[in-house]
């Protein structure tokens, strides 16, 4: 633990239970990473850190909570890239992305796959195209809320293929796997960290990664660029947030057990599976994930703008 300096001297840090607030689903890509992570950040904190799902309106009910958190230590957001684009997607959003966190660093970048249900009748993703832009089709493609990383993806699919679908909110990418395996929804795109699992055991039917190259855990599924889709590349990264004005001393102790749990042998093992690498230690801190944040944040404001695509 480390002492805390002058008045917020309360003790030392952590002396209790941390939670994460993983603002979409039990089960799904952010779930599946905040719960590696906090045990083995419990182990190196010495005290538990759980999750706790706080779902809706694309991550930012999630966002908001933290955001009106106290600044302890005690509540940390993990956050994917639905963090920059909140802020030009929202017109109301209750917190401000740059003022109301700080950053203590980046988790891991993920890559994505396009999925659909397992009698879509498409054996490959030339063949998924042209059933997708077939005349009078009428497809419908799952999405975790307005600004998440599968309705990214979703909005960038739609746009590479100039072909209407009509988008379904959920509260996370977890239950749309159960609507895909029902045969109740046709699409998405999401995370390995989701989606390895029931593409190994042919749940779902996997069509591409939006990688430049293969992933190791599924050497069978051609990239994006191989199946005639060279613009559908994304990759989501993650990073933990505290309430803006955590003391220094305790956003250090937090992002060094976050540098020690993406080095611990189990993770390690586990994101390969699940055909993810962690960030190395250089971006495993405060200073890396606010640049990116930032630039983040500017990068996306224009694209949004230009799809005029808003809640309010
Ligand atoms: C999830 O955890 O359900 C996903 O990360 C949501 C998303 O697509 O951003």
């Amino acid at each position: 633990p480390v002492s805390l300096p002058g008045a917020q001297a309360q003790g030392r840090f952590p002396d209790r239970t941390i939670t994460i607030i993983v603002p979409f689903a039990a089960g799904g890509p952010t779930d599946v990473v905040a719960r590696q992570l906090g045990e083995a950040m419990g182990r190196d904190l010495g005290v538990s850190v759980v999750s706790e799902n706080v779902t809706g309106a694309g991550g930012t009910i999630g966002g908001q909570r933290v955001a009106q958190a106290r600044s302890d230590g005690y509540t940390l957001l993990l956050g994917n890239i639905g963090v920059a684009t909140a802020p030009s997607l929202y017109r109301n959003l209750p917190y401000d992305v740059l003022k109301s966190f700080d950053t203590v660093g980046l988790i891991t970048p993920v890559p994505m796959t396009l999925v659909a249900r397992p009698n879509i009748p498409a054996a490959n993703l030339p063949e998924l195209v042209a059933w997708l832009k077939r005349p009078g089709a009428e497809v419908n493609i799952g999405h975790a809320g307005l600004g998440s990383a599968s309705h990214l993806c979703a909005t960038l699919l739609r746009s590479l293929l100039q072909t209407p679908m009509t988008p379904i909110a959920f509260r996370g990418t977890a239950p749309i796997m159960t609507e895909l395996m029902a045969g109740r929804l046709d699409l998405t795109c999401d995370q390995t960290t989701n989606t390895v699992p029931y593409i190994q055991d042919n749940r779902v039917r996997a069509f591409a990664t939006t990688t430049d190259q293969r992933l190791a855990a599924l050497p069978n599924l051609p990239t994006a660029a191989e199946g005639g889709l060279p613009g559908l590349t994304v990759t989501v990264w993650h990073g933990f947030y505290v309430p803006a004005g955590t003391p220094r001393p305790v956003i250090d102790r937090l992002s060094q057990a976050l540098r020690t749990a993406l080095a611990d042998e189990k993770v390690v093992t586990r994101f390969a599976e699940l055909a993810t690498t962690p960030e190395p230690a250089d971006r495993a801190t405060p200073e890396a994930h606010r640049a990116l944040l930032e630039a983040e944040v500017a990068r996306w404001r224009p694209i949004i703008q230009s799809a005029g695509e808003y809640a309010d």
